[in-house]
């Protein structure tokens, strides 16, 4: 018998508990060994719920109770659960965790901490998809050339409506957070910072790379409006909230940020609060995962995947999926010096003279403009929306400034990149 705590019983933790006991002869049956939920830890005894676990607030009581083999943390936050995991790997126990903030900052840590004790986190990206297991083991024999995924439901939720039925930003964001799809203070997640977690961990088995959240670049969807979702409409592309990890020769690109997409490539089709990862390797060429990214019972999914992993193996595939260094000694590439088409929405005075103004700056700046259309704003103003040529980050930031300070545009201007 392997006898688990599980350290916060809310969404994940009671969906845990629930499967453990609800398919247990399934789950013992793969697992070779009985595997029994001994205790759950929460914060609020009083609170009801909807579990038959028995329950205390006494975490230490736990982690010091020689008779439990596997610690899952499924408590949420950054530092309370990086002191209990520490604990808990120093006491020999193996650990299981989904928290994708928690990996973002300590997986390297902890990593070494843990040594030759079993620690797994296939929940912390993409929920229920078991991205991390196809990455570090599957695809383990391929330079990987890059990732691309929608790995934030809540944003994708949002933008699908917003392309799909044309409702603006404002309005989706507050029905997905009646929905429940968004907290109250959604910047987490429409901020892009809940999607760069995810990138970070995967961006370790794929490349070896130690990168925090503030070494990448993160932009969230809060600006995209109206007049984007027309372009994207009237050129074929779809709007996602990307998160990409490219290998450009010996460097490597990590950047989360919406993106017009062609909506013919495969991944442009994973709509509403769903997840996909496509990822090219240099051997298998394109694979695509595809399912829930959260939710108690899709995320417990994976979180029993791993117990029963360690239940069967005991120490599997190394944590971060390499057993020494890589020695391509990869960096990531600066921020300024991505190269990638871009969209600008302009909002300038509808008068003569000020095309040719924009177009001298773009110039300047070695941008050259492919598509173009103008849209009427206001009796004085029009949006001027176009696409550009490949050109590199630090020129698209330069010229943008530039239209500000000559005040051909009223409003600061937005940009968009395109993933071609
Ligand atoms: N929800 C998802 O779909 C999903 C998907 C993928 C990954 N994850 C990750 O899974 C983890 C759990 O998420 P969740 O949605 O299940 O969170 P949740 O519903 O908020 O549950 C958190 C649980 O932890 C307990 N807790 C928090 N702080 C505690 C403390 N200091 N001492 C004792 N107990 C404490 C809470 O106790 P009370 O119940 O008493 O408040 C609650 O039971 C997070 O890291 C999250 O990022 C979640």
């Amino acid at each position: 018998m392997l006898k688990v705590a599980i350290i916060g019983v809310g969404t994940v933790g009671a969906s845990v508990a629930n499967i453990l006991k609800d398919n247990k002869d399934i789950i013992t049956a793969r697992a070779g060994i009985e595997i029994v939920p001994t205790i759950g830890v929460v914060n609020d005894l009083s609170k009801k719920r909807d579990v038959t676990i028995e329950l205390t607030n006494d975490i230490d009581k736990v982690l010091e109770d020689d008779s439990i083999d596997i610690i899952v943390e499924l408590m949420g936050g950054i530092e309370k659960p990086y002191e209990i995991v520490q604990k808990a790997l120093l006491k020999g126990k193996s650990v299981v965790t989904a928290n994708k903030a928690l990996l973002a900052y300590h997986r390297y840590d902890l990593e070494k901490l843990a040594g030759n004790i079993p620690f797994e986190y296939e929940a912390a990206v993409a929920g229920g998809i078991p991205i991390i297991n196809a990455l570090r083991d599957g695809l383990t024999a391929n330079h990987i050339q890059s990732i691309r995924g929608i790995m934030n439901g809540t944003c994708n939720y949002m933008l699908t409506k917003m392309i799909n039925e044309g409702v603006d930003y404002d309005t989706i964001l507050k029905e997905s957070q009646e929905l429940g799809y968004a907290e109250a203070d959604p910047t987490f997640d429409v901020g892009g910072f809940d999607a760069a977690h995810k990138l970070l961990i995967l961006g370790s088995i794929a490349y070896g790379i130690d990168a925090k959240p503030e070494d990448i670049l993160i932009e969230g969807i809060q600006d995209i409006d109206t007049p984007d979702i027309d372009f994207a409409n009237e050129f074929n592309y779809t709007i996602k909230l990307l998160t990409i990890a490219k290998k450009i020769g010996s460097q490597i690109e990590l950047r989360v940020h919406p993106v017009f997409i062609s909506k013919d490539e495969m991944i442009s089709k994973v709509d509403g609060v769903m997840n996909g990862i496509s990822v090219i390797g240099d051997k298998v060429g394109e694979t695509m995962y595809y399912g829930p990214g959260a939710g108690g019972d899709a995320t417990a999914s994976a979180v029993i995947a791993n117990i029963v992993d360690i239940a069967r193996r005991g120490k599997g595939s190394p944590m971060l999926g390499f057993e020494s260094d890589n020695k391509e000694n990869l960096t990531i590439m600066p921020k300024d010096e991505i190269e990638t088409k871009y969209y600008l929405r302009l909002r300038i005075e509808d008068k003569v003279g000020v095309l040719a103004k924009i177009a001298t700056i773009l110039g300047e700046n070695e941008i050259s403009i492919e598509k173009m259309i103008q849209k009427p704003f206001n009796k004085t103003c029009a949006h001027l929306l176009l696409s550009t040529h490949t050109c590199i980050e630090k020129n698209i930031h330069k010229a943008i400034s530039q239209l500000e300070n000559s005040k051909v545009v009223t409003i600061k201007p937005v940009m968009i990149r395109i993933e071609d």
